[in-house]
């Protein structure tokens, strides 16, 4: 009986497992073809769009926002979070932690007064990546604006934490906006979300 309980058990979060990969993954190459589709500027520009992302959410909201406001756009990367298994559950591993291994550690940040940080929304708290960039740069005179994308909730512990860590390297925290995409099963579409980015930028 024990062992039927415990097969069962299994048998349950392997399926949730599975059913979270394939659908992150299908997210993601259904993300990247839209994401083709949008703008960047060549110009010049006072506003920088950083973001990370794993399966293409974020990074579909950051490059809108980047169209919007004419702003330049950095990616932030991270191999222990890849698309796949391996990189789902380092993610739910390492959710609240404020370090990651990431690319694009310290860069120059002289020609932006506004800067644009973004990330999906793990275990309640924005992404560590975010975290481990704002800790390696100087934030003195630049606004920082914080958007996440999730798919139900997050936790103001946890924005209020990031939100001291760009006041402790010398930044000023504007505003955090953030879209609700819904649970698994009943995600908004893509047009209503680049919509809803429009929104919150006016707002
Ligand atoms: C490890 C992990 C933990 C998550 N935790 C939350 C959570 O606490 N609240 C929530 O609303 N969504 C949560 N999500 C869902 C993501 O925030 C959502 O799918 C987001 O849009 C993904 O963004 P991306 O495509 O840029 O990676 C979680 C996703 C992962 C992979």
């Amino acid at each position: 009986m024990i062992w039927a309980i415990l097969g069962v058990g299994i048998l349950t979060i392997l399926a949730f497992a599975i059913t979270i990969v394939t659908i992150d993954s299908s997210q993601y190459k259904r993300n990247q073809k839209i994401i083709q589709s949008l703008t960047e500027t060549q110009k010049p520009s006072n506003t920088l769009v950083v973001f990370f992302s794993r399966s293409g959410n974020t990074e579909l909201m950051a490059k809108k926002i980047a169209e919007l406001e004419e702003a330049h756009v950095l990616p932030i990367t991270s191999n222990n979070y890849n698309i796949g298994f391996k990189g789902w559950f380092q993610s739910l591993k390492d959710a609240r932690n404020t370090e990651a291994e990431i690319t694009a550690t310290t860069i120059n940040l002289k020609e932006y007064d506004t800067i644009y940080i973004g990330s999906p929304i793990w275990l309640y708290s924005p992404a560590p990546p975010i975290f481990e960039f704002v800790s390696n740069n100087d934030f003195t005179n630049k606004k920082v604006v914080l958007f996440n994308s999730m798919n139900s909730k997050f936790e103001p512990q946890y924005i209020d934490e990031f939100k001291n860590s760009v006041e402790q390297k010398g930044g000023t925290f504007l505003k955090h906006i953030y879209i609700i995409r819904g649970r698994m099963t009943q995600q908004m579409d893509v047009n209503t979300f680049l919509s809803e980015v429009e929104q919150k930028l006016i707002n």
